[in-house]
């Protein structure tokens, strides 16, 4: 009883979020230089939208939606022409691009999350490469995320009291608000200057004092950048493209200056990380030994930082991830002690950049874990025609 019971309340639950997808066919969208076919088998409806091969082709939907609510987008598009890429426009905003890898059928991609305003909304498809067929749109209401667990303190309890209060105002923020932030105070500038307002938080990158550029010639500004920012208020994070300490190729196709990614260098991470005495793990602590001086810059300032290095481990294009999880997590450990607990650092909130769960170093040596987002339909760029 009880069971038939559950099974009817699941099935009415499973037909309330099937109503609320919502599939619009693209031979119904207005269309704006485009044509409607049937040429190519396989399509739903009557037809596709074909003919987008003018930069401002489009076909406009009109959706509606009974709130403000985000919704997950689907495309079901042909790349008979090989790969492409569109741009999706919502209600006349920022366009937002998607990437159409080449396909014999019409195929589901994913193009991100919209948020659609209650009542009617416009959701143009808009040429970009063009040279595509597209069947239709689906949007499905996003489920909701999960709780996360998060930690009333920080890891290191000799954090100072800024340190903690900018965590604490995080905390006081999660779910609620999103902060703007901006790679470099280049950017943050170019923004203040063209929108009258300056990103909350600005990323500066330590890449610059690696050693293995110094012994280069090259001199940075972040420290300085940094301490800009945080002089009018903005919060600080920071993140280090370490070029390896050696074994640079130093060759035109990689040159000293992209040692940092693992296809410029033959700096083995596990090998140096195997044995204490090796001179290669010397070289590594010799690096943070050098980062340390600048984050200190920092700390004598009183400048909390959210704290990033070792970011994007998982991709494995940058050497400290090229060896898998294993050496890259004891890296983190590696560089946790030495200047938390050696360089007496209590100025850093500690970032760690992946959320796949092998790669992660635990939660006696992270704070915050994070994620850097290339997805498609995520990033928006500016139609330049
Ligand atoms: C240190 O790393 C370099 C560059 O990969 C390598 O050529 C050298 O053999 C390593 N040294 C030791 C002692 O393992």
């Amino acid at each position: 009883m009880l069971v038939s019971r559950l099974k009817i309340a699941l099935s009415c639950f499973a037909a309330i979020v099937a109503a609320q997808k919502i599939t619009l066919e693209a031979e119904d969208a207005t269309p704006s230089g485009t044509t409607v076919d049937t040429a190519v088998a396989g399509y739903s409806g009557t037809g596709y939208a074909t003919g987008f091969d003018e930069s401002a082709d489009k076909i406009t939907f009109t959706v509606s939606s009974d709130s403000v609510k985000l919704y997950d987008l689907s495309i079901r598009y042909a790349g008979i022409y090989g790969e492409k890429r569109t741009y999706v426009v919502v209600n006349g905003g920022a366009s937002s691009e998607v990437y159409f890898p080449a396909t014999d059928a019409f195929t589901d991609v994913s193009a991100g999350q919209v948020l659609l305003n209650e009542g009617a909304n416009t959701l143009d498809i808009v040429s970009n490469w063009g040279w595509y067929l597209i069947d239709s749109i689906t949007l499905t209401p996003s489920p909701p995320r999960a709780p996360h667990s998060i930690s009333s303190s920080l890891v290191n309890s000799k954090a100072s009291s800024k340190t903690v209060a900018l965590y604490r105002y995080l905390i006081s923020i999660y779910g609620e608000k999103i902060l703007s932030g901006q790679q470099d105070l280049s950017w943050a500038n170019w923004i203040a200057e063209r929108v009258g307002k300056t990103p909350a938080l600005v990323s500066v990158d330590l890449m610059d004092y690696s050693p293995s550029r110094v012994e280069h010639g090259t001199t940075s500004t972040a420290i300085e950048d940094a301490i800009s920012h945080a002089k009018k208020g903005g919060i600080i994070s920071v993140l280090w493209h370490w070029n390896a300490p050696t074994g640079l190729y130093d060759t035109e196709e990689n040159p000293w200056w992209s040692g940092f990614y693992t296809r410029a260098t033959d700096f083995d991470i596990a090998a140096a990380l195997a044995d204490t005495t090796n001179a290669n793990y010397t070289l590594l602590i010799r690096d943070i030994d050098a980062i340390a001086v600048q984050l200190k810059r920092l700390q004598d300032a009183d400048i909390p930082v959210l704290f990033r290095p070792l970011h994007e481990a998982e991709g494995g294009w940058f050497w400290w991830g090229a060896k898998g999880a294993e050496p890259a997590k004891k890296l983190w450990g590696i560089l946790y002690e030495r200047l938390t607990d050696y360089h007496r650092l209590n100025n850093l909130v500690w970032v760690w950049n992946s959320v796949l769960p092998d790669w992660y170093p635990g939660d006696e040596t992270v704070d915050i874990l994070s994620a850097d987002v290339y997805a498609q339909g995520h990033g928006v760029s500016v139609i330049s025609k």
